[in-house]
């Protein structure tokens, strides 16, 4: 979606370059896609997203909590509209480039973008992603989950734990001045030990005044490729993790479910993250 454009770092007239353009400009001049100004927040904006991650966190423990076999999916975005608009806040997914839901709910082989129905009903043994993105004063929080209704087979639990394995070895991965095919490399080694695959079709994405934003942040890669991560900066990491082939397609009918090729199951865990000058920290707690 962006990797073709070319941002350039610019220093502000008059002005002495701080530490950090220093550092920009040293890898904008060794040829690296560095970030523009407007990706690097500001501490009231990040004050703002973490506010919204934090109905957005509350969502999700909500879902948690009521999560159960014999409930629809439909059921399941109720219980996440209702929560959002009381706090006052916006589900972004509804009405999204056209999405009719406030969340999305991918079941076992659907990889995401899964579409709450009231004829779609959860099963002991189903593993399942509930992804909330939630509106708070205009600032977006994006985050999902993996739940296990009752027991599964062990193959499933263990593509749930790679999947969150990876999304925590992409966040300790990110270190400031790294890049994303750092953490996209970290990722797919992890889930390639385990004789998993990654997605490659999507992947997580700048977020915070908007639903998404540069940089694309791909879940597999070669080190030193991929935007410069700065301090400042927030997006997400969401790993999509197959038990068998990384390709999916897309639903023809609803023009949104994504569901792998071989129809064998995935995973997916999402936070929203800041780059501090220590690392990430997670805003979606
Ligand atoms: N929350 C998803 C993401 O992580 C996007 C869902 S878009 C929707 O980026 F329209 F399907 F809701
Ligand atoms: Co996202
Ligand atoms: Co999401």
């Amino acid at each position: 979606m962006f990797h073709k454009k070319r941002n350039r770092w610019h220093l502000i007239k008059g002005q002495e370059p701080t530490e950090m353009d220093k550092k920009i400009l040293f890898y904008q001049n060794k040829g690296h896609l560095v970030p523009t100004r407007e990706l690097i927040k500001t501490p009231e904006q990040i004050e703002g997203i973490r506010k919204s991650g934090i109905v957005n966190t509350g969502v999700l423990d909500l879902v948690a909590s009521e999560i159960h076999a014999g409930m629809s999916t439909a059921d399941i975005d109720k219980l996440v509209y209702d929560y959002t608009v009381a706090h006052n806040a916006i589900p972004a997914c509804l009405g999204y480039e056209g999405f009719p839901k406030s969340c999305c709910v991918s079941i076992n082989e659907v990889v995401c973008h899964g579409i709450p129905n009231e004829c779609e009903i959860l099963e002991e043994g189903d593993i399942v992603n509930v992804d909330c993105t939630t509106i708070l004063d205009g600032y977006y929080a994006d985050a999902s989950r993996m739940f296990i209704i009752g027991q599964t087979t062990p193959e499933k639990e263990k593509l749930v734990r790679v999947a969150k394995e990876c999304l925590e070895i992409g966040m300790q991965t990110a270190k400031p001045y790294s890049f994303v095919g750092d953490l996209g490399n970290a990722i797919a080694k992890h889930a390639h030990k385990n004789g998993f695959s990654v997605v490659r079709d999507l992947c997580g994405h700048g977020v915070g005044l908007q639903f998404h934003e540069e940089p694309n942040v791909e879940h597999y890669g070669k080190k030193g490729t991929g935007m410069l991560l700065v301090p400042g900066m927030v997006f997400t990491i969401e790993p999509m993790i197959n038990m068998g082939t990384w390709e999916v397609f897309i639903d023809e009918e609803d023009g949104w479910t994504v569901v792998t090729e071989d129809e064998l199951p995935s995973a997916q865990w999402e936070h929203t993250f800041v780059m501090t000058d220590h690392g990430l920290e997670i805003l979606t707690y």
